[in-house]
């Protein structure tokens, strides 16, 4: 013990526990209640892992024995781990979406991290929605953080074909409505749809974002894509636990990690690997956690420099596990290096180009060489125009390349029923040239923002044999999902934007190498239709969804709240963190 009577007077938790007078003495009786002995609490590091495990999150099942291996690791380092819960986002469970809870974690985790002792915080998340919120709370908390993902699940097996949960899927779906599948082939795969816990194991949402954890420098180099059950992600939660209790003494915070740079090598990657899409509104998010000023126009511009040098679905053939066998993210951020600024800090204390050192040599099938890249351009492209004015992105790697300059009439449905109740009309006045359109469907409109956005073709064109169309929403869609999907424009039809002016027959232009979203209107009759449009009803008018519909920021913004970007004090600095009673005696 030193001094004061409790070990390291440096650490947070020293705030808590080593006062040698009441106020110690409850905060230790506190975890001595636990069985935890004194010797535990004197001045060794408090490590706090952020556990997002939940049974109605398949993806992150495992996390119980996860947190046991960090667990390991905080004890071998000469740290107390001490393991909480929070909000768990299940993607395929949570309805509307999950999207519409991510703030909600995100501020469960900051002020978890916040109110609590802890000198360093292990984040284990892994599902669509659970990383995206980890890193914003702790962004905002800005106590030194780790993450270490949940890896992708196994690939299960149709007929001898490995198959993805979401990718293949959708196209399984449509055989099944197009009547080339039966309803017992569909209950076949059904039953091994998902073999194993971890999550989805394409490109999707989830991978995207473990994916750009790592670009970002907030977890170990080479952890991202170890598949969920292979003994090497345990062991690298093992090595997690470690490096949080050097962490919690040495630094550094996130927001020393997660800066304008780190940033732009993490849009870099998205743009390298054709993430996900949902990527674009998480990366704002963060952003706006640290004041940091990015916009869409960061996106594109890095986008026009970054090829896509990935082959894994939906932008190309392989899965996750195929893509860690062939030197995982390592690799490819190695093969990248000449765009990134290879320079930045990470959580390792070192920089992110030092973590490049020992990267694996590329499987070229899976991994291409940034010279002969599988596209010449990045993933994810950005539009703008009178139907978009604050911009709207599309996965261009995924969608056809004939549609991605098209000119048609829209077919427009007002909500996510109107969809239903019409897209398998025989009726319905749509040919292969429509744009379909769907409003209603962003983040206050729906609300939450769903994976509407990859509408389903026509009933009667597919079974004609049309596979893709031109589709503008301000939905989002699966990281999964692939086709020419417009998403999240913005401002949003609740929120009056020229979305809520199209109607059916209006010729709607798409050029996405021009980075063009028009209603080919007269501007004014697009005004004239907007202020004579009644103004929506608010779907939600108490508790956290009318939170949620008065504060959240459009697409182009991130969805967070405005309160909850970065605010800065009268000198500009960060808001003080952490204990801030001024009677320590208010337990
Ligand atoms: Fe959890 Fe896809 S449903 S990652």
């Amino acid at each position: 013990m030193n001094g004061n009577g409790n070990g390291n007077s440096e650490l947070r938790s020293a705030k808590w526990f080593a006062p040698r007078d009441l106020t110690g003495f409850v905060h230790r009786t506190a975890i001595q209640a636990e069985g935890i002995s004194q010797y535990a609490l004197s001045g060794k590091p408090v490590i706090g892992i952020c556990n997002s495990w939940s049974e109605l999150v398949n993806c992150n099942i495992h996390f119980r024995g996860l947190a046991e291996s960090v667990k390991r690791g905080v004890l071998q380092a000469g740290g107390l781990p001490l393991e909480f819960p929070t909000l768990s986002l299940g993607e395929s469970l949570m309805k509307p979406s999950a999207m519409l809870y991510r703030n909600l974690m995100s501020m469960d985790v900051e002020e978890s991290i916040r109110s609590y002792p802890l000198d360093a915080v292990v984040l284990l998340g892994g599902c669509d929605k659970t990383v995206p919120a980890q890193l914003m709370g702790a962004a905002s908390a800005d106590v030194p953080a780790i993450m270490i993902t949940g890896g992708p699940q196994q690939p299960s097996f149709f007929r001898g074909r490995e198959r993805g949960v979401g990718t293949d899927t959708w196209r399984y779906a449509d055989d099944l409505r197009a009547g080339r599948m039966t309803q017992a082939e569909f209950d076949e795969l059904e039953a091994g749809h998902k073999p194993s816990a971890g999550h989805c194991s394409e490109m999707g949402t989830a991978s995207t974002m473990t994916s750009l954890t790592e670009a970002l420098g907030m977890c170990l180099p080479g952890t991202a894509s170890i598949p969920a059950v292979d003994a090497r992600r345990s062991q690298a939660a093992e090595a997690t636990g470690r490096r949080a209790v050097e962490l919690a003494q040495e630094g550094p915070r996130p927001s020393e990690v997660i800066t304008a740079e780190a940033l732009d090598n993490a849009i870099t990657l998205l743009m390298a690997i054709g993430g996900s899409t949902n990527a674009v509104p998480h990366l704002l998010a963060i952003a706006g956690r640290l004041g940091i000023d990015l916009t869409l126009s960061r996106f594109h511009e890095i986008a026009e420099r970054t090829p896509r040098i990935v082959n894994v679905r939906p932008s190309g053939e392989h899965l996750v596990l195929q893509l860690f066998h062939a030197g995982g993210i390592q690799a490819v951020l190695a093969e990248l290096a000449p765009l990134l600024h290879t320079d930045a800090l990470t959580v390792t204390g070192r920089t992110l180009g030092d973590g490049l050192e020992g990267a694996a040599e590329p499987d070229l099938e899976v991994i291409s060489r940034l010279g002969e890249p599988f596209d010449q351009a990045g993933g994810v492209a950005v539009v703008r125009g009178s139907l978009a004015p604050d911009g709207a992105v599309i996965k261009r790697s995924a969608a056809s390349p004939e549609l991605l300059r098209h000119r048609g009439p829209a077919v427009v449905f007002e909500n996510i029923y109107d969809l239903g109740a019409r897209i398998e009309d025989p009726d319905l006045d749509v040919t292969a040239d429509s744009v379909l359109v769907l409003r209603d469907s962003g983040p206050i409109g729906a609300p939450g923002m769903p994976e509407w956005g990859m509408l389903p073709i026509p009933a009667k064109l597919l079974k004609e044999g049309v596979r893709d169309m031109v589709r503008v929403s301000d939905a989002r869609m699966s990281g999964t999902a692939f086709g020419t999907a417009v998403l999240h424009v913005a401002p949003e039809s609740a929120a009056g934007g020229p979305l809520a002016a199209v109607r059916d027959g209006d010729p709607i232009v798409l050029d996405v190498e021009e980075q063009r979203l028009d209603l080919d209107i007269p501007a004014e009759e697009i005004s004239r239709r907007l202020s004579a449009a009644e103004a929506a009803k608010p779907k939600y008018r108490r508790g956290y969804g009318k939170l949620f519909l008065d504060h959240v920021t459009q697409a182009d913004q991130g969805c967070d709240f405005d309160f909850l970007r970065w605010l800065p004090d009268e000198e500009g600095q960060r808001e003080p963190y952490g204990f801030l009673t001024g009677w320590q005696g208010g337990w």
